[in-house]
């Protein structure tokens, strides 16, 4: 095994035990490691491919998310839009619930939310990828007893079958713990999950439109001429629309922000990630779109994200 870590921290590899550890793992079933694929494994490694295309998986909030190769690898600083995201879905679902079974809210919050029936939690993914974002926040709703409505679509057909292969996983699980959890006071929830192939939003359902209740994009924000300074397993091994976001980041995210309003339910979110420079731009675009902007950061995982909310009336 050191003699394994120093290979990788040689080749670049900062976090070279945790790498050597997975590439372990992969080349072992049945407690016997298979060092031949090890060392095909690990010559891959060292002559520059993602380690997550490799072994086939990436971890986004304590799951493992099928990756194919040529696909994006979930960012580790997408957790902060995952996490927001489901607290968002939860009060919203929790406002609903309250409106519509006691007409608990005041004015406008309760003209807005009571007429909506307590349904599942309607969740889309755009620009989904292997589908790790939508799919974690969805996980996080099952697992305190909400059942989902999830859309995922992307241009990117392959990216489009590992996310329906993720998300088919994810509702099987969630039907077999609901069965096994079936005599508790509260079950974990319920999964219908479609993906789309397409541009943005033109794939999804007409249903949908205007009945979303978080909508989460972690789009293409990288400048163009920024691209060539990432890392070389971004450039040479992610599809350069999985990167790119034109002149200055924001050519896709002001397309996911145009089409928000018309696909949020009154007092939904929009959720995306970019960069800090970023910021006050897409804030502004926010706001002409009619969407009440917040702006949130996390430090320790080097992330910013914002969300719009559709105003309530
Ligand atoms: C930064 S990756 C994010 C993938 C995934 N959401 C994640 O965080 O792992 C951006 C994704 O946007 C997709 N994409 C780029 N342009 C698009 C468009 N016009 N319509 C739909 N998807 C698009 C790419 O194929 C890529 O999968």
């Amino acid at each position: 095994m050191e003699q394994l870590v120093a290979r990788l921290r040689a080749a670049g590899c900062v976090f070279a035990e945790d790498e050597a550890r997975i590439l372990v793992e992969a080349a072992t079933s049945d407690d016997v490691t298979d060092d031949a694929r090890l060392e095909a494994l690990v010559a891959a490694r060292v002559d520059g491919l993602p380690l997550e295309h490799l072994v086939g998986w990436a971890e986004l909030d304590g799951r493992r998310w099928g990756v194919a190769p040529g696909v994006f690898v979930p960012r580790q600083r997408s957790e902060l839009l995952v996490r927001e995201a489901a607290a968002r879905a939860l009060s919203l679902a929790a406002a609903v619930g309250a409106g519509a079974s006691a007409g608990a809210l005041p004015g406008a919050a309760s003209e807005a939310l009571s007429g909506a029936e307590a349904g599942p939690v309607l969740l889309v993914d755009l620009c989904c990828g292997c589908g790790a974002l939508g799919g974690a926040v969805a996980a996080r709703l099952l697992a305190a007893g909400h059942d989902v409505e999830l859309h995922a679509a992307d241009v990117d057909p392959v990216a489009v079958t590992c996310a329906h292969e993720n998300l088919e996983a994810l509702a099987a699980e969630a039907f077999a713990a609901r069965a096994a959890g079936a005599d508790r006071a509260q079950p974990p929830g319920r999964l219908s999950a479609q993906t789309y192939t397409g541009d943005l939003g033109a794939p999804l359902p007409a249903e949908a439109w205007g009945r979303v209740d978080v909508l989460v994009a972690n789009a293409p924000y990288v400048p163009t001429e920024a691209i060539g300074m990432m890392p070389p397993e971004a450039r040479e091994h992610e599809p350069h629309a999985a990167l790119d976001g034109g002149d200055d980041g924001l050519a896709i995210l002001r397309r996911v922000i145009d089409l928000a309003p018309a696909l949020l339910r009154p007092g939904g979110h929009l959720l995306v990630e970019t960069g800090e420079a970023q910021v006050g731009a897409a804030v502004g675009h926010l706001e002409a779109a009619g969407l009440v902007p917040t702006v949130l950061t996390d430090d320790d995982l080097g992330a910013t994200a914002l969300v719009g909310t559709a105003p309530l009336t």
